[in-house]
């Protein structure tokens, strides 16, 4: 199912679908009861998409109720492309995930349970408290001279404190990004000097598996020679000491004595939220730009819709605040529906792998978002771990990263869900804001490893190279036609890569970088990644990124990075070490490199295997031909395809000899 290619159309063999009809009981109690009312709903948001999103967006508290809906010009020859949604509202973000619930019975219900690294650490927050904690850092932040529109970088474990300054910055109209807390110095010198943040927030230890991460001494490397950080905030996360200079101040000290009160900023629908950065596959990172009242609104509405939110949910997505998903559906989407959300510290194999479970168990979780990579490592510890606990809260179960094999599907189904949990198996990316492809669990029949249909407002098309559509069941690439209200709006700073990133491969179309195809009842099927990307554990990495990072080594001349299947990871990358003449190869070196490239971006980005070779297979153009050295990695050498075009032949018997 996870096919790679560089040109011409996928190879998409999809297997014997087994359905799932939605139940009687899910549908009777869903905000969308059957597929009539489903498509009736969606064809209303890309045909009378005026109406329909501008009655979508009552649902919000407005500052100014907009009168405009979206507004758009895709225009690849003329190199013009923008959109806005709501464009004359205003709103102001914290307030919709906060003060409107003071206002109802929701004011001293959960927002946050927070489960520590250890069992014993668990703090929780009503919405009540945790306004208060969002008004006070608001207001130290403005004591530090954080205004509208300066950046805020956030470098902190999964703590409260990461969702409360998330928070804190969208109150005073400060834009936030966050950087995940397993990024190296490196990886977050370049995010503050892309974002040019003013304030860093960080925390003196991260805690994860029992392990501790020098987060502040890591901060005080990544600030070297960057003059923009005026001021560092470290939460106290435990007892250690750490590195305090003379920008630094404790959150505890500057927070404690502000008032409980702070007047929220208004804000422009079309005001920047936050930047996040993510990986392309040429390049340094991107920073991905999301604004106000669009993304609020596509996160809410998918997150009530997509896992069907009620009242007493006690909902639990396990993605960092790190990733986007940690944005939208950690915190934005279930604060904004007034959802109680879990933030987990921890790991899924400490101090055992049954640790996933028994916090479903312990906080009785109705809703559980996780990713594949994570359900097929518990796959791989046994039935014996889910089975010690009680999971009969759980109601329904989301998955999101990475194509899901079937089989992991109806593992997860059957044996998290016992059988009777929905599986939303939700096709997004940090560019998209929200989920744009998955079931509604009361009207949808589900596919093990089909993503479904379309999100209300996503208007997908999967095209041919020629850029013609695809038939059905033929694969091809995804691309959306128009505008959503969650789409990102630029990259920071640099609107042409925008434009040639996204909008050059089909001209006037979103080009979403994966392979997709749709069956003859109108499902979608997601093929992954059709360029250098890799998608190691859920996580983006591009390849060029770690080829760099290899390259900037001294004794390396030249790197190929590869992806290649995984069963656990989904894909792990493969790097091919050309060194330079006077370097000798050597296990110690491997070693050497590895640590080199998580000193460069981060542990997720190591190569799980190198190979020293003379050479890489080129074209007699010079462009080196991934494709082969995919197969030569994966061990699938019998069939290499074409290599007549191949400069120098002799170099695959070369490569095959290691
Ligand atoms: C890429 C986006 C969106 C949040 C997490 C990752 C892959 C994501 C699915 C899915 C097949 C998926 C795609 C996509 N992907 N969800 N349900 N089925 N593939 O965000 O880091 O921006 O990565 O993840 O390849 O393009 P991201």
């Amino acid at each position: 199912m996870n096919s790679r290619v560089e040109t011409g159309s996928l190879d998409c063999t999809l297997p014997e679908a087994r359905k799932f009809p939605p139940s009687w009981q899910t549908s009777a109690n869903a905000h969308v009861k059957n597929l009539w009312q489903y498509e009736n709903l969606y064809q209303r948001s890309v045909e009378d998409s005026d109406v329909f999103w501008l009655e979508q967006a009552a649902c919000l508290d407005w500052i100014q109720f907009p009168t405009k809906s979206c507004i758009y010009n895709w225009n690849t020859s003329q190199r013009d492309i923008r959109h806005t949604w709501f464009e004359d509202g205003l709103i102001n973000v914290s307030i919709n995930c906060l003060d409107r619930h003071l206002l109802t019975h929701r004011r001293d219900q959960i927002a946050i349970i927070w489960q520590g690294d250890s069992e014993e650490e668990v703090r929780t927050f009503t919405f009540k408290e945790l306004h208060l904690e969002v008004c006070r850092l608001a207001n130290a932040l403005k004591s530090k001279g954080i205004q509208k529109g300066d950046r805020v970088c956030i470098y902190l474990p999964m703590i409260p404190e990461a969702a409360i300054a998330m928070l804190a910055c969208a109150r005073i109209g400060a834009i936030h990004t966050v950087v995940f807390g397993g990024f190296s110095a490196e990886s977050l010198t370049h995010r503050i000097q892309d974002s040019g943040a003013k304030i860093l927030i960080t925390a003196n230890v991260g805690l994860r598996g029992g392990k501790k991460l020098p987060l502040k001494e890591i901060v005080d490397t990544a600030v070297i020679g960057v003059p923009s950080i005026e001021t560092i905030v470290v939460v106290k996360r435990t007892d250690d000491p750490c590195p305090m200079g003379k920008r630094d101040c404790w959150y505890h000290d500057i927070t404690t004595a502000q008032p409980d009160y702070c007047t929220p900023e208004t804000m422009k629908a079309e005001d920047p939220l936050f930047i996040l950065h993510t990986s392309g596959s040429t390049g340094k990172p991107k920073g991905v730009v999301h604004t106000q009242a669009g993304y609020l609104l596509h996160a809410s509405l998918s997150h009530k819709f997509i896992f069907d939110v009620h009242n007493d949910d006690v909902y639990w997505c396990t993605a960092d605040i790190g990733w986007i998903t940690g944005h939208s559906y950690v915190v934005y989407g279930p604060l904004a529906n007034g959802c109680a959300t879990i933030i987990f510290e921890g790991t899924p194999t400490f101090p055992d792998p049954g640790r996933y479970w028994q916090v479903i168990e312990k906080f009785k979780v109705t809703t559980f978002y996780t990713a594949p990579t994570a359900i097929r490592a518990a796959i791989a510890k046994g039935d014996f771990y889910p089975e010690q606990y009680d999971l009969s809260s759980l109601r329904l179960l989301g998955s999101v990263g990475e194509p899901i094999n079937p089989e992991v599907w109806l593992w997860y189904r059957d044996v998290i869900g016992q059988g009777k949990c929905p599986v939303m198996d939700t096709w997004w990316q940090t560019e998209t804001g929200g989920i744009l492809i998955s079931p509604l669990p009361g009207s949808h029949t589900l596919k093990p490893g089909s993503a479904t249909r379309p999100f209300f407002g996503t208007d997908p098309v999967v095209l041919r190279q020629d850029g013609s559509e695809c038939d059905t069941k033929e694969g091809g690439s995804l691309c959306i036609r128009k505008p959503w209200p969650g789409m990102m709006r630029t990259l920071w700073n640099d609107h042409e890569r925008f434009i040639n990133t996204y909008f050059t491969t089909f001209p006037n179309h979103y080009f979403s970088g994966d392979g997709c195809c749709i069956d003859e009842e109108g499902d979608y099927w997601l093929l992954g990644r059709m360029d250098d990307i890799a998608n190691v554990s859920g996580h983006r990495i591009g390849t060029a990124e770690v080829e760099s990072a290899l390259v900037s080594y001294p004794s390396v001349a030249e790197a190929a990075v590869v992806p290649i299947s995984d069963p656990i990871k989904g894909e792990r990358l493969y790097a091919y070490v050309i060194l330079k003449e006077d370097a000798e190869p050597s296990d110690n070196l491997k070693v050497l490199l590895a640590k080199h490239v998580r000193k460069a971006i981060g542990g997720i980005a190591v190569p799980d295997q190198i190979q020293f070779a003379e050479g890489l297979p080129k074209t007699r153009s010079g462009k080196i031909m991934r494709r082969i050295l995919r197969k030569i990695a994966d061990k699938k050498v019998e069939d290499l395809g074409d290599i007549s075009t191949l400069a120098d032949p002799s170099i695959i018997a070369k490569l095959l000899q290691n």
